[in-house]
């Protein structure tokens, strides 16, 4: 038996990155996902690769979520699991950092979450439950050094909104779990990982040794999605080779 047949998954910022591997992984376990982005060019053809759909969402936009929703329902009847994914950093330390580049983050990275969950949450309750999965960060777990405040602000504030939505949503038997990576080596990082002594700090933070994996990061997703995890509820689950226990 597939670790998640017959479940319906919208994964946002799924085009590329963790996002697509997270809906690889799903999709082969007989999950029937959608795989949203506001990158059509790219989202088309990882759908295609892996026998999902397409949908066109730009996470920062209430009508575009509805939309979305809207779809995911009218075509497959149900929702079961949202991964909230898509995330942007511009690194400015926060003196640096301009009003604009720190509004454009939060409504990304802590916006498209809240409404997300905000309208996936009827549909969930619809369908007798739901789970919910938020990619945060270890800087959504501690002041990350090498990190600049913005960043580490958005994170921080998915982890408690993941809690409250898993104290409040439990009665609905709705579950909503965060993970919280190291530095995964995507293109999200490929431009600070260029420069051997950041690489060197990234490397020197994690007990393990290594960057974490694409499917490192997969992995904790599927199992968080999966009936195996029924009881994990309100769980902040570091991928971190350690470097949060350090
Ligand atoms: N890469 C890392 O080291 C790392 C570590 C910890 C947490 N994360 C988090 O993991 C998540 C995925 O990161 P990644 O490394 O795969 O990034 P990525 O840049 O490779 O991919 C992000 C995806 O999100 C999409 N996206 C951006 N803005 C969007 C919007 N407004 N609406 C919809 N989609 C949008 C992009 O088009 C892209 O496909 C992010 O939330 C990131 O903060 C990444």
């Amino acid at each position: 038996m597939k670790r998640l047949a017959g479940k319906v998954a919208l994964i946002t910022g799924a085009a590329g990155g963790l996002g697509a591997e997270i809906a690889t992984l799903f999709a082969g376990e007989g999950a029937r996902v959608f795989v949203a982005d506001v990158s059509r060019e790219q989202g088309v053809v990882t759908a295609a690769a892996i026998g999902a759909a397409f949908l066109p969402l730009d996470v920062t936009s209430e009508e575009a979520w509805k939309n979305a929703l809207a779809a995911v329902v009218g075509i497959a009847g149900r929702l079961d699991i949202l991964v909230n994914n898509a995330g942007i950093n511009i690194r400015k330390n926060i003196e640096e950092m301009p009003v604009e580049s720190f509004d454009a983050m939060m409504a990304v990275n802590v916006r498209g979450p809240f409404l997300g969950i905000k309208h996936a949450l009827p549909f969930m309750r619809a369908a007798g439950g739901g789970v919910i999965i938020n990619m945060s960060s270890v800087c959504g777990l501690i002041g990350h050094r090498y990190t600049n405040e913005t960043y580490t602000t958005t994170k921080g504030a998915l982890t408690l909104l993941t809690k409250s939505v898993a104290v409040r949503y439990a009665k609905d038997n709705i579950r909503c779990n965060s993970i919280h990576p190291s530095t995964v080596d995507t293109a999200l990082v490929q431009t600070m990982l260029k420069d051997p002594e950041r690489r060197a700090e990234r490397l020197g933070e994690v007990p393990l040794g290594r960057l974490a994996t694409i499917a490192d990061v997969a992995h904790a997703a599927l199992y968080l999605a999966s009936d195996e995890a029924a009881f994990l509820n309100g769980v902040a689950l570091p991928v971190d080779g350690g470097a949060t226990a350090d």
